[in-house]
């Protein structure tokens, strides 16, 4: 049972180390980009602790396998669930509104001839370099010889509307810091030279033209001063803005190898960069495209910063190089006669997409490109970075730089060899040792095992909230959307046009010409979804599910939100399913150092909520006053530092909300009314966090292991008679 061996310390170690970097842990995530991906190691450690009696610690790093064992998520999102559940050797059943979920989790599963998929991989690129790679050449201006451009830096331009001529946005002049790099460079806004100068913040007059800093007509806040006659431009303008290459990082490992360079270089265009970027134009107008999608970008909460910036059509979020390359792509995938690796390589063209588009931004202090998915939103910058489609060799054959079809092929084929061999990593002092978990796979089918292995995955591409005809399951393991967090649909469109042309004709999940779903559980403005619809499918979905469920087994998922309002629903839909809570655990699931959650106030902690229609809860969890559950999160906030994780104030206020949430449904289980409408059983979760004290109660009660936390984020049912004698410890409903 979670309730037992559930071990809040390792679990949180574990979880906490893999979002670090989730790839090196999980590398089957590397797939396909999905949001807000849930640690596998938490999922794996729920699994564990439900399906064994033993301490997650003894059991996790062991082989196991639970063929009798029938695991449901209605959430799958990435597939976090059906992966654990499936190594584990479970059925799973498993579903999710949006079709791009469906197939990534579809290409998660399915087994894939490997050595196959690399000869087309690098058939591909073949065919790419031969078709388009000289528009990825430039030379160096130092030695002369013949270079590999890395990125391409573009510059958003505007016309003045008192001159009328071309004025740069520059934010700053810097494109890049000494931190990675040997010295700091910089762009002379004037003359377009590149020079370095080891002052980061004052760079000094350009060595070039002589001219200081254009700091006063530097862009911010939607307003710059221009260039040539000082007249005020605002941005954005409503028009889809144009750009200017101004910068190009290339390789060339032999350069200044010696200087700690690793064969980085950066340059400003010459006049062939310019004329490949010419060219590109040329061909994509004489050629007529037959999978560039032409879709409408549809109004929406996440959507509506590209219409501000004039953006209509998909399209206009590339440049003519990019979608010459995608188009070329998209053609020769679309001939491949093995459907398998035709869908394979579809994939990664739907996720190569990413950094293929004029939105991805330069990292100047990482020196990389920051993909279009950064941040969950599309993301408006002025410096835009255009990577290498191809993607380049490094002197030790391992991928230089990121987001070209070298990268993401190589990444999708460790990810897929992870399947018959997944590893764990178990932490020894400060050593990370790589521990095989022999006899563990993933898939469907097991490859070259003899005799043929299977195992049963059911992907469903719906609405939980009506879904019909399901088995019945062993437990329910999910993450359902945090609502509001992350609008899936309609970030997942931008890829989604793409792999729809490429292989919608041949599966009914692509029929829509959107992801875009009404019954998408996210809280959406522009869409007229509030906090009830969320109530409402939330708890639809959860009653569906706890009522295929054997007695006793559990319904567990992971949550956190800002607001204790948010939590609301989740209370209403427990009590709904005729479930009682009967843990609600604290566990790292979020990455400190993401850039949307780093120097914020947001939480990285998740409530693990565990939920039973009947069962045993740990007597010291049931607590009456504010003081009782500050007992307890002090303990939690001790076991999370054990694991080295020192809780934020968002963090404890989170896990409080979590607390809160588990103490009305077992306050209110034995008066709940699922009759009365929706906003009334709201109503009654709300006046029951009142007459708790609310939130505040409960920090106030914290004293100083609340307010002397810090406070942002700074890391890079009704009783049943019981069958089994009760524990001391324990009480039982
Ligand atoms: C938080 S994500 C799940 C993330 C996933 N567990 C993972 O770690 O990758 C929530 C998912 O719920 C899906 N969803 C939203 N409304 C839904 C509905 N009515 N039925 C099924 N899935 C829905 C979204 O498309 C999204 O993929």
């Amino acid at each position: 049972m979670i309730e037992r061996h559930f071990q809040i310390p390792f679990v949180a170690r574990m979880a906490m180390s893999e979002k670090q970097i989730q790839q090196n842990y999980r590398p089957l995530i590397a797939i396909h980009k999905w949001f807000a991906r849930r640690p596998g190691s938490l999922f794996r450690a729920l699994l564990l602790s439900e399906l064994e009696d033993v301490p997650i610690e003894q059991n996790y790093f062991k082989t196991h396998n639970f063929s009798e064992k029938h695991i449901f998520d209605p959430f799958m999102g990435g597939g976090t669930t059906v992966m654990e559940a499936n190594r584990l050797g479970c059925m799973v059943t498993a579903a999710d509104i949006n079709p791009m979920a469906w197939w990534i989790v579809r290409q998660e599963i399915l087994d894939l001839d490997l050595p196959a998929y690399a000869k087309a991989a690098a058939e591909l690129r073949q065919y790419l370099s031969e078709e388009i790679g000289q528009l990825f050449e430039t030379r160096c201006p130092k030695t002369g010889k013949a270079a590999s451009a890395k990125y391409f830096l573009w510059v958003k331009t505007i016309k003045c509307g008192a001159c009328g001529k071309n004025h740069d946005l520059f934010p700053n002049y810097l494109i890049a810091q000494d931190v990675r790099h040997t010295s700091n460079v910089f762009v002379c806004g004037s003359c377009g030279n590149l020079f370095e100068s080891v002052d980061r913040k004052n760079s000094g007059a350009c060595p070039k033209c002589r001219k200081s800093a254009l700091i006063k007509h530097a862009a911010r806040r939607n307003s710059s001063r221009c260039l040539h006659c000082d007249n005020e431009i605002r941005y954005p303008n409503g028009c889809v803005p144009d750009h200017r290459l101004f910068a190009i990082e290339y390789y060339l490992p032999e350069a200044h190898a010696d200087k700690g360079r690793k064969g980085r270089l950066f340059k400003a265009p010459d006049a062939e960069d310019l004329l490949n970027v010419e060219e590109a134009i040329k061909r994509l107008r004489t050629m007529r495209s037959q999978f560039i999608p032409d879709d409408v970008i549809p109004k929406g909460d996440e959507t509506e910063r590209l219409h501000r910036w004039g953006y209509q059509r998909y399209r206009e979020l590339f440049n003519a190089r990019q979608l010459l390359g995608l188009e070329l792509s998209c053609r020769w995938i679309s001939k491949y006669p093995d459907e398998k690796i035709r869908e394979a390589l579809s994939t990664n063209l739907s996720d190569l997409l990413r950094y293929q588009n004029m939105l991805c931004r330069y990292d100047v202090m990482a020196l990389k490109s920051l993909d279009i998915f950064s941040v969950h939103g599309f993301p408006v910058g002025l410096i835009q970075c255009e990577s290498n489609i191809l993607g380049i060799k490094g002197t030790k054959c391992l991928p230089v730089g990121s987001g070209g079809w070298l990268n993401i092929t190589e990444k999708f084929a460790k990810a897929k060899s992870y399947c018959s061999r997944p590893f764990e990593i178990r932490h020894e002092g400060k050593r990370k040792v790589e521990v095989p978990i022999a006899g563990e796979w993933i898939g469907t089918h097991r490859n070259g095992s003899h005799p043929p292995e299977h195992r049963e995955v059911n992907l469903i591409c719906g609405d939980s909230s009506v879904i019909k005809e399901l088995s019945k399951f062993d437990a329910v393991f999910t993450d359902p959307p945090y609502f509001g967090n992350v609008q899936y649909a309609e970030l997942m469109d931008f890829c989604y046009i793409w792999l729809r042309k490429l292989v919608g004709a041949a599966h009914p999940a692509f029929a829509s010409p959107s992801t875009r779903n009404s019954g998408e559980l996210t809280g959406n403005i522009n869409m007229g979804r509030d906090l009830t619809h969320f109530t409402d499918g939330i708890s639809e979905t959860f009653r569906r599910a706890a009522a295929r469920l054997k007695p006793g087994s559990p319904l567990s998922f992971t949550y956190h939100h800002n607001k204790i309002d948010a939590y609301v629903p989740m209370a209403v839909a427990i009590l709904d399913a005729g479930l009682v809570c009967s843990a609600s655990l604290p566990c790292p699931a979020e990455m400190g150092a993401s850039i949307h959650i780093n120097g914020t106030r947001s939480s990285v902690i998740d409530t693990v909520f565990v939920c039973r229609n009947t069962g045993h809860v740990p007597r010291k969890w049931i607590v009456d006053t504010p003081e009782g559950v500050a007992d307890i999160i002090r303990e939690e906030i001790e076991a999370l530092a054990v694991a080295g994780l020192k809780a934020t104030q968002g963090d404890i206020r989170c896990i409080a909300h979590g607390h809160l949430t588990r103490l009305s449904i077992w306050n209110l289980r034995s008066i709940w009314k699922r009759s009365i409408s929706t906003t009334e059983r709201m109503g009654v979760i709300r006046e029951w966090f009142i007459s708790f004290g609310g939130l505040e109660s409960i920090l106030n009660a914290l004293e100083t292991d609340f307010s002397g936390a810090t406070w942002k984020q700074d890391w890079m049912t009704t009783g049943m008679v019981c069958e089994t004698p009760e524990m001391p410890d324990e009480i039982s409903f």
